[in-house]
């Protein structure tokens, strides 16, 4: 099987899916070559992310990654999802195929793309926290 249980799962069964309204912070990641578009609502209180919401036009792998990015960013405080790299993401799932590891690094960075626009928000320059948001580039 290419896909774990896990991926299947998410996929199939997405967590999180759709937009927050009144969101502290939202961001919009593409990737340029599959044409695949992920974004990402956050609310935060008190530098809490109490809730995660996301929409993904896109592959399956990025729909799944996405739902498991906002799973692992619920709840915890911003620090923790500063450093949720996209091999946590990846690893949660049980594994991708290595052809779709890119799709992980769309969720990734869809979150800090949100948390970049959270920091805008408050008048913080985001780049010395955040650092740059990158499109994937496979
Ligand atoms: Fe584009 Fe997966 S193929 S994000």
């Amino acid at each position: 099987m290419l896909y774990s249980e896990k991926v299947l799962d998410h996929f199939s069964n997405p967590r999180n899916v759709g937009e927050i309204e009144d969101a502290d912070g939202v961001g919009e990641i593409g990737n340029a070559k599959c044409g695949d578009i992920m974004k990402m609502y956050l609310k935060i209180d008190d530098g809490i992310i109490t809730d995660a919401k996301f929409k993904t036009f896109g592959c399956g792998a990025a729909v799944a990654t996405s739902s498991m990015a906002t799973e692992l960013i619920k709840g915890k405080p911003i620090e923790d999802a500063l450093k949720l790299t996209n091999s946590a993401v990846v690893e949660a799932l049980d594994g991708l195929p290595a052809v779709k590891i890119h799709c992980s690094v769309l969720a990734e960075q869809a979150v800090r793309s949100a948390l970049s626009d959270y920091y805008t928000r408050q008048g913080i320059d985001p780049l010395p926290i955040v650092g740059e948001i990158k499109e994937p580039e496979e």
